[in-house]
């Protein structure tokens, strides 16, 4: 079983996805990157505008701020696979829709059981939303669950699953700073 190679197809399809309205208006799909060594996934929400003109995910500001993030984990961006919910940029970088989410996901679905990751870190309020539903969790809300460490043993995945605020919503709000460097110095102390 060769997973980089199971990888690269799943990015192959979501290039050529036509499958919701989203691919009309991008330039480039945005499949994810990264390595699936460490078995650490970061699940972002969409791409943004620097997103879609590189066909890869958080390379905008929100994307240096991971950067910084990641870093107080100990990691470096090549060390863990990045990718988000939906692989294309919504229009204006609103919100996807509930309908665009349901559509995309078989994507993420397939890098999932593809990568087994140890850790899923998901960055934001969308992908929390996401990836609770998918293990029969009820996400309540972001300040009262980032940071917790949510532990999901099925026959397909073994996976801790921690969510943290998006970079964006911390840049918007720089008063979540000290909380999400809290939250990836945990992140860290598992790692260990
Ligand atoms: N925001 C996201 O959620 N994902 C990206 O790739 C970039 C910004």
């Amino acid at each position: 079983m060769d997973v980089e190679k199971d990888l690269e197809n799943i990015a192959e399809e979501i290039r050529k996805c036509t499958d919701c309205q989203l691919y009309r208006n991008r330039k480039n799909a945005v499949p994810g990157e990264g390595s699936i060594e460490k078995g650490i996934m970061i699940i972002g929400e969409a791409p943004g505008y620097n997103e879609d003109l590189q066909g890869r995910p958080f390379v905008g500001k929100a994307g240096k701020l991971l950067e910084d993030l990641l870093s107080i984990a100990g990691l470096k961006r090549d060390e863990v696979f990045i990718t988000n919910v939906v692989k294309c940029r919504p229009p204006n970088n609103r919100q996807p829709e509930e309908a665009e989410i349901d559509t995309c996901s078989k994507y993420l679905e397939k890098q999932i059981n593809t990568i087994k990751p140890k850790i899923i870190v998901c960055v934001g309020n969308v992908s929390s939303n996401f990836i609770f539903k998918k293990f029969g969790l009820k996400f309540e809300s972001m300040n009262k669950l980032h940071g917790k460490i949510f532990q999901i043993s099925n026959l397909k995945l073994q996976t801790l699953i921690i969510p943290t605020y998006h970079p964006a919503a911390i840049l918007r709000n720089l008063n979540l700073l000290p909380l999400a460097k809290e939250d990836w110095e945990k992140i860290g102390e598992i790692l260990k």
